[in-house]
């Protein structure tokens, strides 16, 4: 069922009938302030309230990167006032390229919110709507989530072909709403320098913490992931790359050598051939330096984020910088896709295969 409604009729009918509510709507068109408007008005009815922030980008419960749920127990001026109670990690600013941990997460904290009793899950994406990909996202989004309300925000025809598919359900309540003249956009750099101010603050009072590479498992990353190579072989190997290496893997036919300083000109076909892999990843130990990382315990439930600061192969440890009190319970280590400084400066995004 789809109805035309103004934000306040919409907020007091599912209020009136609490559930999953997903907000959807293109960039700066004021899903987060209906997100706000919408948990008062839930917590103001005495409705268990609990939010979902699934946008990675302008997050505004927890640090940029993660999706986050917090419950709700009283009014908020913004949704920065609150603390998660639980995060996933997606490891970048953008969905793009990060549809699977985007979707997977949203469903792990909406469940997670209802788990703890929340009647009423206000969930704030992103505003990826345009083109196959942002359609693809918010589709199979709303088959996971199943969501009770559907809250489609445009300023002009942005998310026609959205409402359009969504319409035809009937599984679920859909608003269409108009994104009011209040409404201001965010320019780019502000953006940047929004997500810069929310990393400084997350890392602002971290320390330095050491993690044997030996007790955790590895994520997002092709290092940990195969069989290592004994150091005995490594000088066969230097032979042939004409660099220090500091450690190797293989894994299913692909070879994964960390070397000190990549040398020039390496080719990697010749590699390939006088070792038979299918497959050379050859990386310098030195990129793994200000990698964005996830620390998760034993229930892969994220515990904080963390900024490698050194990858001691000889010693076999890794330094990580992070404000979590303690890295003993620490059994994932889930790589981002993104460098950061402690500062909160972004140094840009990681191709895949580049550590
Ligand atoms: N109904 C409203 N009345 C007054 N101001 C509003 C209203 N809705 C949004 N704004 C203001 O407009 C700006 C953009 O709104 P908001 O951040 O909620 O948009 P968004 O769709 O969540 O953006 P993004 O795509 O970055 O997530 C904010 O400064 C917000 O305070
Ligand atoms: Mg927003």
């Amino acid at each position: 069922m789809e109805k035309a409604l103004s934000w306040e009729s919409a907020i007091t009918e599912i209020v009136a009938e609490p559930g999953i509510t997903l907000i959807i709507g293109g960039v700066d068109v004021g899903k987060t302030y209906f997100a706000r408007m919408l948990v008062n008005a839930g917590v103001e009815a005495g409705v268990p309230t609990a939010v979902v922030d699934a946008d990675v980008g302008q997050s505004e419960i927890g640090p940029p990167t993660v999706i986050s749920m917090a419950l709700v127990e009283n009014r908020v001026e913004s949704l920065r006032e609150l603390k998660p109670r639980r995060m996933y990690f997606v490891g970048s600013t953008s969905p793009v390229g990060r549809l699977l941990p985007v979707v997977v997460g949203t469903k792990r904290m909406v469940d997670e919110a209802v788990m703890r009793g929340a009647k009423l899950v206000v969930v704030d994406t992103s505003g990826l709507v345009s083109g196959a990909i942002g359609r693809r996202l918010k589709m199979y989004k709303t088959d996971i989530l199943r969501p009770r309300h559907i809250a489609a925000i445009s300023r002009k025809h942005e998310i026609d072909t959205i409402i359009s598919f969504l319409a035809k359900q009937e599984n679920h309540q859909l608003y269409k709403l108009s994104a009011p003249d209040e409404v201001r956009s965010k320019p780019v750099e502000l953006r940047i320098a929004r997500r810069r101010l929310q990393f400084y603050e997350y890392f602002k009072n971290a320390d330095s913490h050491k993690i044997r590479m030996d007790d955790v498992g590895f994520r997002g990353t092709l290092f940990g992931t195969g069989l290592r190579i004994s150091w005995r072989n490594f000088r066969t190997i230097e032979r042939v790359i004409r660099a220090r290496v500091l450690h190797a893997e293989v894994a299913s036919g692909a070879a994964y050598v960390v070397v000190e300083c990549k040398p020039e000109g390496l080719d990697i076909k010749a590699l390939a051939e006088r070792y038979g892999a299918r497959e050379y990843y050859v990386v310098c130990g030195k990129d793994f330096v200000n990698v964005l990382v996830a620390l998760c315990d034993a229930d892969g439930e994220v515990i904080d984020l963390g900024l490698i600061e050194e990858m001691d192969f000889e010693q076999r440890h890794m330094h990580v910088i992070t404000p979590a009190m303690t890295v003993s319970p620490v059994r994932l280590v889930e790589f981002g896709a993104m460098r950061i400084l402690r500062d909160g400066t972004e140094l840009g995004h990681i191709r895949f295969g580049e550590i």
